[in-house]
């Protein structure tokens, strides 16, 4: 049994192997007897199998009560990070009609870096150049992609520009980066206890942040209102704070901080907002997974001043896929988009 995911392992005994192969990314049991992998990047139907839906829902009930939570008829999702951790959620019937759904992401024990990313071919030497450029220049940088493209990897890695010396605090909900620097000072959210008390939101870590004397926030990922409160810090000059979001390009990547920082539910004009979010953003790196499971840094893009009230990017280089090999693989290049790029 691994040390790293004893804890699983325990419960989980028909997808032991997946647990303990470090090839293996992501597990996803739907229902007792359809079971998915990812590896390298693609997933696969496994023939693992529970002995019924019971025994799945009680493995699920264990992992929620081994940290402390509950997973039943009032509380039918789980949203845990295990000690080891991997990442679980789960969700039971009748919110899930197939039976008890799990997905495990497992944790990796070393964190992608860049030099991993090129040897990938995930960014060339000429992407590297520029995102560190922008770190070292202190701009405001968010990184955004679909789900599992490689967002956190991403600004993970980049993280690593950030010269030793500055003053890091790192906001999460659940602590999956690993800055290098020594300067590091990691919050990490709170759930609310079972009688709704105690939950200490990203909106109050920033505020913490604000007052312990930051050079960069770096912010794990922004979901809600915690936008507008991010906004406010780089426009009050926390120049050099990175964090991901979930956005289809580079400008969807500006609307949705848009919409996050209005669920914050405070009245702010529109033509108010959208001048806050051009001015704290500076540039958007945006990442892919494409269809042969491979993720790449596939834009990078500075942020321009509104226009007709409106938002406007400038891409600094893009991805270009030339060709699709019959096995799948996705062949292409880096191109340099804008001018004074070197080639
Ligand atoms: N450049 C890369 N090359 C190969 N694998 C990668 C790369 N980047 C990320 N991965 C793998 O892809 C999975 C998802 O990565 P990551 O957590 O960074 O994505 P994400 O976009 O932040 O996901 P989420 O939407 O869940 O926050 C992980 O298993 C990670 O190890
Ligand atoms: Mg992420």
């Amino acid at each position: 049994m691994q040390q790293n995911n004893s804890f699983l392992v325990l419960f989980l005994e028909p997808v032991r192997e997946f647990l303990a192969d470090d090839g293996v990314s992501e597990i996803l049991i739907n229902g007792p007897s359809d079971i998915y992998i990812e590896r390298a990047g693609k997933l696969q139907r496994v023939n693992a199998r529970f002995v019924s839906e019971n025994g799945l829902r009680a493995a699920a009930a264990n992992i929620a009560k081994s940290v402390g939570r509950q997973l039943d008829d009032a509380h039918p999702r789980l949203d845990a990070r295990l000690p080891d951790g991997s990442r679980v959620h789960a969700i039971i019937p009748p919110l899930s009609r197939i039976g008890t759904v799990i997905a495990i992401r497992k944790f990796k024990k070393d964190a992608l870096t860049v030099a991993d990313m090129l040897k990938f071919g995930s960014i060339d030497e000429n992407v590297l150049a520029t995102i560190r450029s922008l770190v070292l220049g202190h701009k405001n940088i968010i990184v955004s992609g679909a789900t599992s493209s490689g967002k956190t990897s991403v600004l993970n890695a980049i993280s690593s520009f950030i010269p030793e010396g500055e003053r890091v605090i790192v906001i999460e909900d659940a602590s999956e980066l690993r800055l290098q620097q020594t300067h590091v000072v990691p919050l990490e959210t709170r759930k609310p206890d079972k009688n709704g008390q105690g939950e200490v939101s990203i909106r109050d870590l920033i505020h913490s942040a604000l007052r312990l004397r930051p050079d960069r926030i770096v912010i794990g990922e922004i979901r809600g209102g915690e936008a507008l409160d991010l906004l406010q810090a780089l426009n009050t000059g926390h120049a050099g704070s990175m964090s991901t979001i979930h956005a289809n390009s580079p400008i969807d990547c500006l609307r949705r901080i848009e919409t996050c920082a209005l669920l914050a539910g405070i009245e702010i004009p529109l033509a108010a907002l959208r001048a806050q979010v051009a001015s704290a953003i500076d540039a958007v790196i945006h990442t892919a997974r494409l269809s042969d499971g491979s993720r790449k840094v596939v834009s990078i893009a500075e942020i321009l001043p509104l226009e007709n009230a409106d938002y406007r990017v400038r891409e600094l280089i893009k991805w270009e896929t030339t060709s699709i090999a019959p096995d799948g693989r996705v062949s292409g290049r880096f191109a340099p988009v804008a001018p004074g790029i070197p080639a």
